[in-house]
């Protein structure tokens, strides 16, 4: 079986671009819910209903491990697809813990309590779903104590990337560092908690400055992918490479391929 990929629009292709870095072997089948994209600006209850959604076409099509590639999904989501909904023969993982595990100088799964980390001041960009969910800030407490977080909604950017905007898209993550900077003028690091995100890396870390150490997602879920799976072989098998969308399988091609620089092949979900 392959693994799946879930993204409410084309930011997860961040994550599958490292995974298949770093798992070239593993056969992955990446699921874009453009029609219903963004996730951000819905309510929980939508959120966890279109998720449900994608992730069953993801179990239909033989995947046993979805990774919500989203932060969206995996802030307003998962913990109760977990809790209710996933059947006990599947995984679905979030993007969330690995994020914080290594901003707080952790190896996966250690437990241990809360402490001091080198980092004190943590500017998180994410989607206004994800802000209100306050779920970085509840992960992180149970890691490290001290840090200060300043959350910023970026409202826009999400939208504007899946439009191939990317000069409104740099143009709105400018202000969204400017407002950032008026409640936190001198962040320590910086968390690209939207997997859309690390498509306007070079803009973000321009605009915080070279001081600011800028986390995104992508390698770190796909180290974190690759640990998980030694532990459970029996979640990885054979399978077929496919790149599914609710969205128009041509448009969501053209902009895959724009942002990957490499052909990429949408088909109907
Ligand atoms: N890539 C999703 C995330 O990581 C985008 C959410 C959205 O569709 O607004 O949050």
């Amino acid at each position: 079986m392959a693994v799946g990929i879930f993204d409410s629009g084309l930011g997860g292709l961040t994550v599958l671009q490292s995974v298949e870095a770093r798992l070239p072997d593993v056969p992955l089948v990446y699921m874009a819910d453009s029609a219903h994209a963004p996730y951000g600006v819905r309510t929980a209850d939508d959120i966890y209903e279109l998720t449900c959604a994608a992730v069953q076409r993801l179990f239909d099509e033989g995947c046993r491990l979805v990774i919500l590639a989203c932060n969206t999904a995996s802030a307003a989501a998962l913990r109760r697809m977990q809790e209710s909904w996933v059947p006990t023969d599947r995984r679905v993982l979030g993007v969330f813990v690995p994020l914080i595990e290594a901003m707080t100088e952790r190896r996966w799964g250690d437990n241990s309590p809360p402490r001091e980390v080198e980092v004190k001041h943590v500017a998180l960009f994410a989607t206004p779903a994800t802000v209100s969910s306050r779920a970085f800030q509840r992960e992180l407490a149970f890691r490290a104590i001290g840090v200060d977080v300043e959350a910023q909604a970026c409202g826009g950017v999400v939208d504007a990337i899946e439009e191939g905007d990317m000069i409104l898209a740099e143009a709105l993550v400018r202000s969204h560092v400017d407002a950032l900077k008026r409640k936190m003028p001198s962040p320590d690091a910086a968390i690209l908690g939207c997997t859309h995100y690390p498509l306007m890396q070079k803009t973000f870390q321009d605009a915080l400055g070279p001081d600011v150490r800028v986390f995104s997602q992508a390698g770190l879920v796909a180290d974190s992918l690759a640990d998980y799976l030694v532990r459970h072989p029996d979640m990885l098998g054979e399978g077929k490479r496919r790149f599914l969308t609710t969205g128009t399988p041509e448009r969501v091609s053209d902009r895959a391929t724009q942002f990957l620089r490499r052909q990429i092949r949408f088909e109907a979900a």
